[in-house]
């Protein structure tokens, strides 16, 4: 669904270390841009594999300078073991589903004065008076847009409900 983002973010200079678990499907995201993309295979419900990930990462390529998490909520600790690993000052693009309540994943985080913390919550589209889902060029293209307004909350879409 981010891909779109990931190459963005390559193209204007970033190395992008991206989160998953099937190889196949991820080589074919890292190979279109080999020399900026990285696979960090790892499943992220495995708190201790997760953050020898990010240290692993942190050591080949430097800190962060921008995480994008889409995190499914089968996950809870996946998040803030990420904000654990974070350098001061590292923006953090939180994207939330459409019926994601924001105010209340943003209080039940801990978020400290390190990280710049921002949501990017899924909207809808409405064409012609009709409802329909973002594509996945409409997400990718939303969140590149979040990354470079750096608001707090970002819609992409029309419309949250
Ligand atoms: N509001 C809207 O307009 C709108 C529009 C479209 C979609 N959506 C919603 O977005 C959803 C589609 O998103 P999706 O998350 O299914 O698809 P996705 O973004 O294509 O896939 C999630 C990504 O996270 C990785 N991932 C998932 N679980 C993981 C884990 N435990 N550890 C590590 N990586 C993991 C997957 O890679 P691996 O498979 O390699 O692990 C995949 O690359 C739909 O269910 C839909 O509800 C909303």
């Amino acid at each position: 669904m981010l891909a779109g983002t990931v190459l963005w973010l390559a193209e204007v200079g970033y190395h992008v270390s991206i989160i998953g678990r099937d190889a196949e499907k991820m080589s074919r995201l890292t190979e279109q841009v080999s020399a900026r993309l990285s696979a960090v295979l790892v499943d992220y419900r495995d708190d201790l594999c997760l953050k020898e990930a990010m240290r692993r990462s942190i050591a080949i390529h430097g800190d962060f300078d921008l995480i994008v998490a889409w995190i499914h909520s089968d996950a809870a600790d996946a998040l803030p073991c990420v904000l654990s690993a974070l350098r001061r000052g590292t923006d953090v693009f939180h994207v939330l589903g459409s019926r994601a309540n924001s105010s209340g994943v943003r209080n039940r985080l801990t978020i400290t004065e390190d990280v710049c913390y921002h949501q990017v919550q899924l909207g809808y589209q409405v064409v012609k008076g009709q409802r329909r889902w973002l594509t996945y060029e409409e997400i990718a293209g939303g969140v590149v847009e979040a990354i470079q307004e750096k608001k707090p909350l970002y819609l992409v879409g029309n419309e949250t409900r």
